[in-house]
């Protein structure tokens, strides 16, 4: 872990995305998602017409974790702080936590991931009210292709909830 790995996309969006931590390939970029997980996040935000300039992108964590190994409660601890106030900043209408680290980081450690994914929640950090949804993270996906169809349910949620936000 050596580069800051902080945001990519739109910093005036109203949707914004938390995943977990950077890899190896966000740690030479310097921006989250631009690995193989990357790939796949980039085709399920086109699948509801985003993209990286109308969303806002960031993680947990902001530097590589050794080894992919997830982060640990010590840097989640460490980095929550600053995530909070990152969201309050950018002031989303709605945020997306991808996968079980942002859930748990977010939301809390008593939910799981199949449980509390496809639902809104209304959430607010400081001065920030959002509807937050949960759903899986890509590099998931790819390890579990069948869950994709949850997934979709998850995506079309999102653009259902942007169209009635009219953002
Ligand atoms: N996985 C993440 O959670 N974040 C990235 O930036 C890349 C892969």
């Amino acid at each position: 872990a050596t580069n800051i790995v902080f945001a990519d996309g739109n910093p005036k969006a109203k949707i914004m995305l938390i995943g977990e931590g950077p890899g190896s390939n966000e740690d030479q970029e310097g921006l989250p998602f631009v690995g193989r997980a990357g790939a796949l996040l980039d085709k399920m935000l086109a699948s509801i017409d985003l993209n990286r300039k109308n969303v806002y992108i960031t993680n947990v964590v902001n530097y590589r974790p050794p080894e992919n190994r997830r982060p640990t409660d010590e840097e989640i601890t460490k980095y929550l702080p600053y995530l909070k106030k990152h969201i309050e900043i950018i002031n989303p209408k709605i945020l997306v936590l991808l996968g079980s680290t942002a859930l748990n980081a977010l939301v809390g450690n008593e939910v799981v991931i199949s449980k509390a994914r496809g639902q809104w929640i209304e959430k607010q950090f400081g001065e920030c009210k959002t509807s937050v949804i949960i759903t899986f993270h890509p590099a998931f996906l790819m390890r579990q292709p069948a869950q994709k169809k949850m997934a979709w349910i998850d995506l079309k949620m999102i653009r259902d909830k942007k169209a009635k936000l009219k953002i």
